[in-house]
């Protein structure tokens, strides 16, 4: 079975304020998008990586991922315009779609292969989620705390069926154009046709960089995974 993944870096990262797309800020040796697609192809599990990139970009982005044979295409005006965009340049054979979000960059391989793994096994529509660690209120109308027990954070990549995602993405595609509007991620159009979708565990590595903190945090991450092997006997140099 053919397995294909959509690696979406077509934003701009607004949030996170750089001069650059934010696929393309680096942490450790590397832009985001790089740690990202290196993870995906580490899992062993995936075949084809096809990656979205922002159109006034795209010859930077070719030139980072030269070395990691994969397939740019540009992205869309939304997240989910680009997830469509990159499903469609997914080659025909692929039975199997993970679409993973390049600002999830540090995505150990393991979630990457348990995703795959759930979908290989029969689950349509497979979400890594970690728990919700913050007490949460919602605050439409009355404000009421709601049971952070019932909540999982979702994560990427999100494993697919490739028919059940290309008819989730069809049925939602009016929606595709406006931020307003889009999906945020692809589970979420599945189950608003009646797809199940299943849960494996994520990680906290997996953390969306979206804001200045975030990008600390990973580079903290980084430099703590880069610091085991010394701490083995003789890897110290
Ligand atoms: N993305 C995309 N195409 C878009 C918008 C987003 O491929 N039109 C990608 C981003 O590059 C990112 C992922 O979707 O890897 C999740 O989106 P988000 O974290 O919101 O990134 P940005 O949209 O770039 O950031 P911001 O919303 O702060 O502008
Ligand atoms: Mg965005």
């Amino acid at each position: 079975v053919g397995v294909a993944a959509v690696v979406t870096a077509a934003g701009s990262g607004s949030r996170l304020g750089l001069a650059v797309p934010k696929a393309l800020a680096r942490v450790g040796d590397a832009p985001l998008v790089v740690h990202a697609v290196r993870a995906v192809q580490a899992s062993g599990a995936v075949d084809h990586v096809v990656v979205t990139v922002p159109v006034q970009h795209r010859d930077a982005f070719a030139e980072v991922l030269a070395p990691l044979d994969v397939v740019c295409v540009v992205g869309g005006p939304t997240r989910q315009a680009s997830v469509a965009a990159g499903l469609a340049a997914v080659p025909a054979d692929a039975r199997v779609v993970l679409v993973h979000d390049a600002a999830r960059a540090l995505t150990p391989p393991e979630v990457v292969a348990r995703v795959v793994g759930a979908v290989l096994d029969g689950h349509p529509a497979v979400v890594p989620v970690v728990p919700v660690t913050d007490s949460v209120v919602s605050v439409v109308g009355e404000v009421r705390p709601v049971d952070r027990t019932t909540l999982r954070v979702s994560q990427t990549p999100q494993g697919f069926d490739r028919d059940a995602l290309a008819r989730a993405h069809r049925a939602a595609a009016a929606r595709a154009a406006t931020e307003g509007e889009a999906a945020t991620d692809d589970v979420s159009l599945c189950a608003a046709i009646g797809i199940p979708v299943s849960v494996v565990d994520g990680h906290l590595d997996a953390l969306k960089i979206t804001l200045p903190v975030d990008l600390v945090v990973a580079e903290s991450l980084l430099a703590a995974r880069a610091t085991v092997p010394s701490e083995a006997p003789g890897g110290r140099a």
